[in-house]
This record gives C-alpha cells, structure tokens and sequence, in this order.
C-alpha cells in the first residue's frame, strides 16, 4: 500500500511521521514544521524593514503528483481552504490516468536597459558595437558560468513615445537554479555605462522583467473518461469555453490556477508577486486568456495543457533564509530550477481541473464548504478531538455559520 494513501485523514504527528520516513524529514526538520517554522524574530527583521512580528501560513501536502512518471509530494502554503483537497483529488484521478507529461525552457532570464535622449541611428549604433557589448556582458555574469550558465544574448529595439524615442536593449542570462533577479540586475547596471559610451543618449531604468516568456514550463494531462465521466467532461467543457469567451470568468479561472502555482512558491520561498505579474502578462500578451486549454481528443477524453512563464529557483534569496522552504524542496525531491517549474505547472493545470470538475458539476460550495467548516469550528473553540463531528453536523444542518458552529459545539459539549 501507498504510505501517503489516505494521508489527509491522519492527524498532523502521524503525517510528520509519514513524511520522516518517506522524504527524509530529520528529527531537528520535523520540529521546525511543528514549530510553526521555526523563523526567528532576528531572521525576520534581516528579512525585511521594520519588522514588528511573523505572520504564518498554513503548509499542507499533496502526494500523489505523477509526471513525467515521477511521484512528487507538493508542499503548498495557502490560507484557503479546499485548495490543497482539490489539487489531491485532480492529482489522483490524473495518477490513474497515467500522470501528467512535463517540461520547461533552459532557466533564461530576461533584463532591459533603458536609453532616452537618442540620436535616429541609435539602433544602428547598438548593431555596431553588439559584440563589444555582448563581451562585457558575459563577464559581467560570468559568476554563473560555474554552474553552467551565464550570458546567452542581447538585443533592441526602438519605442517611439510621447517623451520620445527610446533604445532599450535587452539582455539574456541563464541562471540556472536561481530565480536570478540579483543575477540579471548586476549585468544590467554594470552594462549601463558602455552602453551610454557606445550609443549615446542617457540611461534610466535597469531592472529585469517578470515577463519571462524564455523561462516558461508545460504541463499536460489527459483525464480519461473512464475515470472523469463522459457527462462530466461535457460539463466542463463548457465551464472552459466560457472562460475562454468572457475575461470576466477568465479571470477567476486563471486565479483558480494560480491557488495552486502561488502554494508552491510560498512553500518554496519563491517571489510569488514575480510569478502572479508574470503568468498575468502573459496571459494578457493576445488579449487576457486562459493561461491553459481543455479539450476533449478523439477518444473522447479531456486534455488539458498549460504553459506558463515561471521566474522560480530552487537556490538564493529567501530559499535560502526560510527553514520551512528548505524543507518543503526536501519534500518536492526536485534537482533544481525546471523540475520545480515543471511541478508548478502540473499543480496549476490540477488545481482547475478541480475546480471546473467542482464548479460545473456539484457546484464549488458543497465541497469548500465543507472544508471551511473545520475553520469554523476551530474558530469556535473546537479540540483536534471535537472538529470531525462539529464538522459533520454542519453539513448534516447545510449550516455554515459561526454561530452554527458554536451552537453545535456546546451541544456536543452537552452544554
Ligand atoms: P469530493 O469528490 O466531494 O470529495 O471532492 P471526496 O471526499 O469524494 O474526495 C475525493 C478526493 O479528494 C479524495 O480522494 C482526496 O484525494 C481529495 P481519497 O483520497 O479520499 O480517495 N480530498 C482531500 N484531500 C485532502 N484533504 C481533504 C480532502 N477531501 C477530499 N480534506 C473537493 C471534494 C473539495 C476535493 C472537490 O469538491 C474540489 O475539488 N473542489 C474544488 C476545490 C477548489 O477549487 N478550491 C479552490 C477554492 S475556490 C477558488 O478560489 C477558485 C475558483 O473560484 C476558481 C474558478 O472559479 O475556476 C473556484
């Protein structure tokens, strides 16, 4: 048997035990997760400025991810309810179906220099002196060069605007298994000066952009309608083209993929704000769209693909300062920057496989609810002990009130 089968249904000690014997997870480990993670008021205030206190965020697990024929264990951070349940149950019936099919870019980062006050043959002038240019590039990220990576190319165009034209030159760099932002940044400002010397005109901005679209990762899964249902699919694919047709819908769509994209970036230490403006972007690049696709194939089974730009690392940063991160990857079990991507897409195509399965069958409510309620009862003061059956009478009374909760709770308590 599956030692992470049923694993939703043991309490949080018999999970660490779980994950201590199937991923590793030390003793030292183990306390930091039951330590709410470990991070120290001295950590955090080196983290950021003014810091006053730490603000936690739950970390749940999903087993059960096959892709490319790999069983992964997902670590997800998230306040939401019904989200880590609703990755676990697409994650399975996409295990019966034979997994998910992965892959992703070299780790290619994107940074753009800015020139203003230019002459008319400022283009031509770049042209001109690209290889110059492109030498003190590759010196400049040359420090990645020892991890296989480093300077790939560069490039400009012109942008006409109402302060004028522009020449801003773009710059590639392969950073590996860093999300490459310091990386990017230090090439660009060290550039900045040769480029004023060789083109003239005055430099502004020097900064990456999010808008990784050298560094995106793919996920496929077909659902068979054995498994799926064939009323089911029809279902949802409406529930798909309405997205696909209306940005109103689509907007929610694309944020349902993200419950699950942005759960593995927190639980990783990734910049999440990085990967919401740059998966955003994208699916705005030919009017905002779904950043996946459904469809169903001549078998009649449901496909699903996606593809997203993904500026993640598996190394630097708050990778590096964030305990509960270092173990999270630990528990991923992934060797660098494109696995994790490739696990992040797979996690984001499940997450609305799930919830168009929820929203155009049963309805989205019957089963947050559900899981919402657990927070309530909590909230009311139920033990570890007493949520099952507060839980139980609420959706026996279809009751998902706080009062509710409490009512039940002292009645329990044969109050
Ligand atoms: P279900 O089929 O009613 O429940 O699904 P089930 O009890 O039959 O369980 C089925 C499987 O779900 C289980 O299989 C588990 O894998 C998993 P089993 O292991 O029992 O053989 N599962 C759980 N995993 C962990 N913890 C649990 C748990 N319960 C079931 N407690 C479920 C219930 C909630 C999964 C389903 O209704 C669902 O997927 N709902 C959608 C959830 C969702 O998308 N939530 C996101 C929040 S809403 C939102 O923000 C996004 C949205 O607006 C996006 C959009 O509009 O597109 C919806």
């Amino acid at each position: 048997m599956n030692a992470f089968s049923g694993f939703y249904k043991k309490n949080i000690q018999e999970r660490i035990e779980i994950l201590k014997k199937e991923r590793g997870i030390s003793d030292d480990e183990a306390k930091v997760l039951l330590d709410s993670g470990a991070l120290d008021l001295d950590t955090a205030n080196r983290m950021i400025e003014n810091v006053v206190g730490i603000n936690h965020l739950p970390l749940g697990i999903v087993p059960g991810f096959v892709i490319n024929g790999k069983e992964y264990v997902v670590p997800m951070c998230i306040e939401e309810p019904s989200v880590v349940a609703g990755a676990a149950k697409a994650a399975k019936l996409a295990a019966k179906c034979g997994g998910f099919t992965a892959d992703a870019d070299e780790p290619v980062m994107t940074g753009q220099v800015q020139l203003v006050g230019i002459s008319d043959d400022a283009l031509e002038k770049f042209n001109f002196n690209k290889e110059e240019i492109a030498v003190k590039a590759k010196e400049l990220a040359s420090g990645m060069e020892m991890y296989g990576g480093g300077y790939k190319e560069c490039e400009a165009h012109i942008l006409d605007t109402s302060r004028g034209k522009m020449l801003i030159a773009i710059f590639y760099v392969d950073v590996r298994d860093a999300m490459g932002a310091n990386t990017i940044n230090t090439l660009l400002e060290g550039i900045a000066p040769l480029l004023e010397e060789k083109i003239g005109g005055k430099v502004r901005l020097r900064i990456l952009t999010n808008l990784a679209t050298k560094r995106k990762a793919r996920a496929k899964c077909v659902w068979k309608k054995e498994v799926v249902g064939e009323d089911a699919i029809e279902k949802m694919l409406d529930g798909y083209e309405f997205a696909a047709n209306d940005i109103y819908r689509c907007c929610t769509h694309n944020k349902g993929i993200m419950n699950g994209v942005d759960a593995v970036a927190v639980a990783t230490g990734n910049d999440w704000r990085a990967v919401e403006a740059s998966v955003h972007a994208y699916a705005a690049m030919d009017g905002y769209k779904p950043l996946n696709k459904f469809y169903k194939d001549e078998n009649g089974d449901l496909v699903g693909e996606i593809e997203l730009p993904l500026t993640v690392g598996t190394v630097g940063g708050a990778i590096n300062t964030s305990p509960i991160a270092g173990i999270s990857l630990k528990i991923l079990d992934v060797k660098g920057a494109q696995e994790l991507s490739m696990v992040m897409a797979a996690v984001g195509l499940a997450q609305n496989f799930a919830a168009l399965n929820a929203l155009s069958t049963v309805g989205i409510q019957k089963g947050h609810m559900k899981l919402h309620a657990a927070n309530l009862a909590v909230a009311a003061g139920a033990k570890e002990d007493e949520v099952k059956n507060v839980v139980e009478k609420m959706v026996e009374k279809n009751d998902y009130s706080t009062e509710a909760a409490k009512e039940i709770l002292e009645k329990l308590r044969g109050g």
